[in-house]
């Protein structure tokens, strides 16, 4: 049976790759993840805002960044409390490169186009095999349109493609006006793939201590269903790779999400919870549904119930919804 799939242009063993955590932070348990069978591994992200701090302590000769003002007035994380700085950020990487056999995606994070899309080149050489950008921000000023938030993207995309060879993933948001449309720009851009979805983390409120608490809720299998929406719509016009991020948590998740044209589904949630063994489990899934349904190859079920045979697929989206509103009787 041929699990083999490809991905952003690398051939993968089976369409299981570790999404952007901790996990890869430590050598063991990159390896542990290879060794159950993860076909490839993306790391924690790189964020634009360490990247700024290292660059603004050169500018003011500072030894350390953590000694530079702008920290300390800021909302974000201090220096010290990134999980990886960026210089031991390519140690990691070269280490994993070593160590390892699967793949490797370094992850680079930010918002505004700036001199930290330039870590690129630095991923690259460290031997990244590709880089995963996360665009995430939430747009709360009014000022600001919805052309200037995706233009911004673009321009990031565009810089970093232009910068290096290997392939360059966007991990995208959901939550765009016309997201196929976008989609469609970020190919041209020279995005190599997309990541459905980054998960928005809502903080919660505390009504006794009126206080704004975040916290990170692990997901759900209730939250593919957005993804498997998209990937149904957006992988029969795309030329390049589709990952599904966001609510794979069992072998029935990952069989759903190839059904809708994902390449690749990326793991997190369901590693924090149950560890290395949550692989195998899926992967048996995966084969026994094959064999069940009498299939040998994974790419010829790649996509089967994307939309890529519906005429009008924003009037099939629209009478769905219209359906499902009637379907409650009283
Ligand atoms: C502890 C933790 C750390 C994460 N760190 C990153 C990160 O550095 N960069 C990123 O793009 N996503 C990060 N994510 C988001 C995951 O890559 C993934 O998109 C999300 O958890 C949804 O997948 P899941 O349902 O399998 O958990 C993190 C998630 C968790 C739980």
């Amino acid at each position: 049976m041929n699990l083999e799939t490809t991905y952003l242009g690398l051939t993968l063993r089976n369409p299981i790759v570790v999404g952007a955590s901790p996990f890869c932070d430590n050598l063991d348990q990159a390896r542990r993840l290879e060794e159950a069978g993860a076909a490839a591994l993306v790391m924690h992200s790189l964020f634009e805002e360490q990247i700024d701090l290292e660059q603004q302590a050169l500018l003011h000769h500072l030894e350390t960044p953590a000694e530079s003002h702008y920290e300390a007035t800021s909302y974000f994380p201090t220096y010290d409390e990134y999980h990886l700085t960026p210089s031991t950020y390519l140690r990691t990487l070269e280490r994993l490169k070593t160590a390892l056999t699967i793949p490797v995606i370094a992850s680079l994070n930010g918002r505004r186009p700036g001199g930290w899309v330039d870590y690129a080149r630095r991923l690259e050489a460290a031997g990244a095999d590709a880089l995963e950008l996360n665009t995430y921000q939430l747009a709360s000023d009014p000022a600001l349109t919805g052309e200037d938030v995706e233009g911004d993207i673009l321009e990031i995309v565009r810089c970093v493609t232009a910068t290096v060879k290997i392939p360059v993933s966007v991990k995208l948001s959901p939550f765009h006006a016309s997201l196929s449309h976008f989609a469609a720009e970020l190919e041209q851009q020279g995005a190599a793939g997309l990541v459905l979805f980054n998960r928005f983390y809502q903080p919660d409120f505390d009504i006794d201590e009126l206080e704004v608490i975040p916290r990170l809720k692990l997901s759900y299998s209730s939250e593919l269903l957005l993804r498997l929406r998209w990937l149904s719509i957006l992988s029969p016009h795309l030329k390049g790779s589709l990952a599904c991020s966001g609510g794979v948590h069992t072998g029935e998740d990952l069989i759903k999400a190839i059904l809708g044209g994902a390449h690749a589904v990326q793991l997190v949630s369901v590693l924090l919870e149950n560890g290395p063994r949550a692989i195998p489990a899926m992967l048996d899934g995966l084969r026994s549904w094959m064999i069940e349904h009498e299939h040998t190859d994974l790419h010829k079920v790649r996509g089967a119930l994307n939309l890529k045979r519906c005429p009008d697929p924003a009037a099939h989206e629209r009478a769905n919804y219209i359906k499902i509103l009637q379907s409650w009787k009283i």
